[in-house]
């Protein structure tokens, strides 16, 4: 059956072989003698995929293993799509449940398939948009337990990325217990192959780290309730020899929010085995005979060009098919956040004040972050009660939101929704409405508890808060943050025996919050954030249209920062501001240009400054600002290019969609004397345009910038003769320069 979905081929011959092509890759695999979903080619997009059977290898090691009799086959060795336990492959298997029988031995063997127009969508989980696209899914079935296992690939015309999920139903007559139920598993040739990913902590979100694929098992995960900070649920499987330019890439990342795994295993024959999907530590789901388990989904993407490639086809599937279409190809509004200006030193007369000073400069928003809720004059309370400090706030936020949109400025808010404060009134009310551990105490994190979203009436009360906050309709933006890794994990509401289900059971009462309240707030700007980039990923980037990756305001934090972020994320969804100098965090002084040009290509940019600081750099702020805004449709949509970066010096290509303004960011970390100079070489421009220099006029071909290069650090004369122009002179200095096309 040949089934040509608009540019996507999905090809299921007689020989049971099923292929997916698109102009990106093909991924091809096939039914074995069997029954068993045998893995047979992913990569660069081939003519006739069918024929790459031929090249598949079979095992013929005589091992001492005959998988169900059949002489010199078996599993170890196989690449296969949905790889089980207890049988002859020895490798962590993408699917471990317990049967009735009180073992672990499962054996999934193809049962039927059918093909879909467009995209399956996950019940109570977040998916992919579909669109231009089409759904092969593989039932697979255990026959003497009857467990099926639904496995859903979805392929995109105009996309190099793959979308897989399981769904695993108990159709017999017992109970099941699930331990691991991974997303998806791809079996890739062995090679050499080196792992990218990303890891860090509070402030230092998002470093990338690299190295040789090594034997054995290399696994990030998370087991914090959150998918952290720790380990990003992202891992680049790249060729050796794998450049910003060149090579295969395999990468992989989750539309999930809790505790995942991804796993990279070098097998005994160098085969590697890539796993995405729900940690299995600390797992165990009770599956009850008619129920079904959905797992989130996976997705894949390909590039054959490199890193450069890879983040090219994240950055435009996350845009166009994970983050919330109201805002996607909307510019967002600069503003001012009241956080590190004021901390928890607010009232309603200090953010009018500031609403003056942000309008002064030129600002759109300005956004009261913690500190204005009852009694929270500091982080040991109120979580949970969510209405306004009568001292501090004597007229309510609806009002304190009327006033501010009167000067003409939008307004946002804070809120953490998921958590409790023990000196709260909810807490008098319901002790029980916590995740804790019988007997144990729970831990407290930032001096509060985490709520039971397990249990649907603290998820309906949240909802019955935040819905109250945003009827009044005054509310242009949240902040939606999250401060604390859950400990003590239990919950009440949930039975003994199925407590090992409660982080999962808690990141579906969440996107059910989330769910009900994008659906009614729509035109409602959220942004993510978790003590910074402490749950940036897939599934909240599937409600949130940004995401605050750091409180990290030091530009050379902040630019480790975000070059992390653009392995995968665009930088559409992130927001960056100009901090208070010395930083907050690490202490550094730095100029006012420098802390905006980190943030340059974000598209949410503000400040977050005090009065004084904003009355002693008015100027020098209005005059960013306006560049802010003057680009703010720009910084959307485009695309971004990591152009270089060693331990001195960044170098950032950012080049619009219609590709008619260009802006490259230089940054030096430590200033030397007497500089060599480097010709850096721009991309993507159009070969036989004209790109200006809006600083100096000067005129260059975008033959000439992308072939020999702009000659970095600056030093130029202007047109005129008149004036030099250089590089600012001293450490953590930058220059932005913008390219129009003539
Ligand atoms: C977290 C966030 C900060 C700020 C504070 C408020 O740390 O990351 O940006 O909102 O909470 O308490």
């Amino acid at each position: 059956m040949l089934k040509v979905i608009g540019k996507i081929v999905i090809i299921v011959s007689e020989k049971n072989i099923f292929s997916l092509t698109n102009k990106y890759y093909s991924y091809v695999f096939r039914v074995g003698d069997g029954g068993i979903l045998e893995h047979i080619y992913y990569g660069s997009s081939l003519k006739n995929p069918n024929n790459s059977v031929s090249h598949h290898y079979q095992t013929h090691r005589d091992g001492v293993l005959h998988f169900q009799g059949k002489k010199n086959y078996n599993l170890s060795e196989l690449p296969q799509e949905y790889p089980t336990f207890g049988s002859t492959d020895f490798r962590f298997p993408a699917f471990h449940c317990k049967n009735s029988d009180g073992n672990t031995a499962t054996v999934l063997k193809y049962k039927n398939h059918r093909i879909i127009k467009g995209k399956n969508y996950l019940s109570a989980l977040p998916s992919a948009r579909g669109g231009e696209c089409s759904t092969l899914i593989v039932c697979l079935e255990d026959n003497l337990h009857k467990i099926e296992v639904d496995l859903a690939y979805t392929i995109y015309d105009n996309y190099g990325v793959l979308v897989r999920s399981a769904n695993i139903k108990n159709n017999g007559n017992n109970k099941l217990e699930l331990n691991n139920i991974y997303s998806s598993s791809i079996d890739l040739p062995a090679s050499e192959y080196e792992i990218l990913h990303l890891h860090g902590s509070w402030s230092r979100e998002l470093s990338e780290e690299s190295m040789i694929v090594p034997s054995g098992r290399f696994v990030i995960e998370s087991n914090r309730g959150s998918s952290s900070a720790a380990h990003f649920p992202f891992i680049a499987v790249c060729e050796e020899q794998c450049n910003e330019i060149h090579g295969n890439i395999y990468s992989s990342s989750l539309i999930y929010s809790g505790n995942h795994s991804i796993s990279v295993e070098k097998g005994e024959f160098n085969d590697v085995r890539l796993l995405t999907g729900i940690n299995s530590f600390n797992f165990n789901w009770s599956l009850n005979p008619g129920d079904n388990f959905q797992t989130p989904e996976a997705v894949h993407v390909y590039s054959k060009n490199g890193l450069r490639g890879m983040s090219n086809i994240w950055h435009s599937f996350i845009r166009d098919k994970i983050t919330p279409k109201n805002f996607n190809i909307k510019p967002r509004p600069t503003y001012l956040n009241t956080w590190e200006s004021s901390y928890f030193d607010i009232d309603h007369q200090k953010v009018l004040k500031l609403a003056d000073k942000a309008l002064s400069i030129g600002l759109e928003m300005i956004v009261l972050d913690d500190g204005w809720f009852d009694r929270r004059i500091d982080d040991s309370s109120s979580l949970g009660d969510w209405y306004a400090d009568a001292k501090r706030f004597p007229d309510g936020i609806q009002d304190l939101a009327i006033q501010i949109k009167r000067k003409g400025l939008k307004f946002g808010i804070w809120i953490e929704p998921e958590m409790i404060s023990t000196k709260s009134e909810l807490f008098k009310k319901h002790p029980d409405w916590v995740l804790k551990a019988p007997g144990r105490i729970p831990s407290l994190g930032r001096n509060q508890l985490v709520l039971d979203y397990c249990n649907a009436d603290v998820v309906n009360y949240i909802f019955d808060k935040l819905d109250k906050l945003l009827s009044g309709g005054n509310i242009d933006y949240i902040k939606w943050d999250m401060n604390r890794n859950m400990s003590e994990v239990g919950s009440p509401v949930v039975s003994a025996k199925q407590q090992l289900e409660v982080p999962h059971r808690y990141i579906l009462g969440l996107y059910s919050l989330l769910n009900r309240l994008t659906k009614k707030y729509p035109n409602v700007l959220f942004e993510n954030c978790a003590s910074g980039g402490n749950r940036l990923d897939l599934g909240m980037l599937r409600y949130m249209s940004q995401s605050w990756p750091s409180d990290m305001s030091d530009p050379i934090g902040r630019l480790n920062i975000i070059n992390g972020c653009s392995y995968l994320f665009p930088l559409d969804v992130l927001s960056a501001y100009i901090g208070p100098s010395p930083n907050h965090q690490n202490g550094r002084i730095s100029s006012i240009n420098s802390r905006f040009n980190a943030g340059a290509f974000c598209a949410a940019k503000g400040i977050s400054l005090s009065d004084s600081d904003i009355d002693n750099n008015a100027n020098e702020l209005a005059k960013l600002i306006n560049f802010a805004k003057e680009h703010a449709t720009d910084m959307i949509g485009g695309s971004f290019y990591r152009l270089k970066k060693s331990a001195n010096v960044f170098c950032w290509q950012y080049i619009t969609k219609d590709k008619k303004k260009c802006f490259l960011l230089y940054f030096h970390i430590l200033s030397g004397p007497n500089e060599p100079f480097q010709h850096i070489k721009l991309v993507e421009l159009e070969k036989n345009s004209k790109y200006k220099q809006t600083s100096n006029g000067k005129l260059y071909s975008g033959n000439l910038l992308m072939e020999n290069g702009f000659t970095l650090p600056y030093v130029s004369m202007t047109n005129d003769n008149k004036s030099i122009s250089y590089m600012p002179k001293g450490d953590f200095s930058s220059k932005l320069f913008v390219f129009k096309k003539v």
